[in-house]
């Protein structure tokens, strides 16, 4: 058996998404890429071997050649895209975040909850990711004793034009937020935003340190530089009681030369978490076919645009703001 799957948004994601599907994933085929430039849809149906190349995102949702959506397309647009593949009963991966806030967000846990399933994995990839699924092993292993803090460093060479400084929150720091509740096995309940220096080469507040506070009090602090210049850079340091865990090199090879040693760094996410969106989208589609779902939930989507929503208050009022969670649906136990 083999799930068509239908791609909304051909633009870096959905493109890097529908490579992965043709080439990397079993049990799946592409049928239809959908972007609203049309151009863009045909070529990567091209490229991948996809069927046709559209501009006609529900027109993808209802045909029924396809099995399973993939949502690629703007923070903006994943809310209504999400509720019409619910309605029409068809699977979703949907990018992060789920939505650009809560309230948004909320609309698709309503939508599920009607139909009383769960049809949404969100695109927290990094649950995937080896470095990271094996420091929470590590740390489930109980050898080093409780989590007391995590270091998150999230930098990238630049940042969008349209990026803002709540942009980076919503739309970046949004990965830390879901991956500390992953490992942590925590909610985070307090966050606090202390402005840096500002870069001269950056057009918003950066860098940043978003701190927050776990409900096991355990401390959460993510430095965010999204112009770094020098590459994409992801590195996460758990402190435990008896020791620490981070990742290992993320980089194959080593060059040793002119009295140097240096190891070389993606220029953005794709590279660098290749392993993590092939595991994940593989993971999606064995997911359909079990009946068990993987990954993140439209609750943890949920959650997730709840955090971001008291991280944009908190870089405006320079206060630290409680964060508070509808009570979790039975659905998402
Ligand atoms: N998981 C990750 O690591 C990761 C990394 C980058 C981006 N993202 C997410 O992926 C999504 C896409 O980001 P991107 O970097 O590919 O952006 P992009 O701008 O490169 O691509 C977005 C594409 O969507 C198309 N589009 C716009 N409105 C549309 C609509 N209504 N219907 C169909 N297509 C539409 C655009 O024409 C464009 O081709 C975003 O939600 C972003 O947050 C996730």
């Amino acid at each position: 058996m083999s799930i068509g799957v239908g791609i909304i948004g051909a633009g870096v994601m959905g493109a890097d998404h529908a490579r992965i599907i043709a080439g990397q994933v079993a049990g799946a085929h592409l049928v239809a890429i959908s972007d609203a430039d049309e151009a863009r849809a045909k070529a990567v149906a091209q490229e991948t071997g996809a069927k046709r190349g559209v501009n006609d995102p529900l027109g993808v949702i209802h045909d029924p050649a396809v099995g399973a959506v993939l949502i690629a397309s703007p923070d903006s647009t994943h809310a209504d895209f999400a509720i019409a593949c619910i309605k029409a009963g068809k699977p979703v991966l949907c990018e992060k975040p789920l939505a650009p806030t809560a309230a948004e967000g909320l609309r698709v846990v309503e939508a599920e909850l009607s139909a009383g399933r769960r049809f949404v994995q969100l695109g927290f990839m990094r649950r995937f990711d080896p470095g990271y699924t094996e420091m929470k092993s590590l740390l489930n292993s109980g050898a080093y004793g409780e989590a007391l803090a995590f270091h998150c460093i999230h930098r990238n060479a630049t940042a969008p034009a349209h990026f803002d400084s709540a942009a980076a929150i919503v739309n970046s720091c949004v990965h830390e937020v879901d991956i500390s509740r992953f490992v942590l096995s925590a909610e985070l309940s307090a966050v606090r935003v202390i402005k840096a220096k500002r870069s001269k080469l950056a057009h918003f507040d950066d860098p940043m340190l978003v701190v927050f506070e776990t409900d096991k009090g355990q401390l959460v602090d993510v430095e965010l530089f999204l112009n770094a210049q020098y590459g994409y850079d992801v590195k996460g340091e758990l402190i435990c009681e008896t020791g620490t865990i981070s990742f290992g090199p993320t980089s194959n090879t080593e060059i040793r030369s002119a009295g140097v040693t240096a190891t070389s760094l993606a220029p953005d996410w794709r590279p660098r978490f290749a392993a993590a969106y092939r595991i994940q989208n593989q993971a999606w589609i064995r997911s359909i076919v079990t009946g068990q779902p993987a990954g993140s939930s439209v609750w943890d989507g949920y959650v997730a645009t709840t955090v971001t929503d008291a991280g944009v208050k908190a870089l405006h009022t320079g206060e630290t703001v409680a964060i508070a969670y509808e009570k979790r649906p039975g659905l998402y136990s």
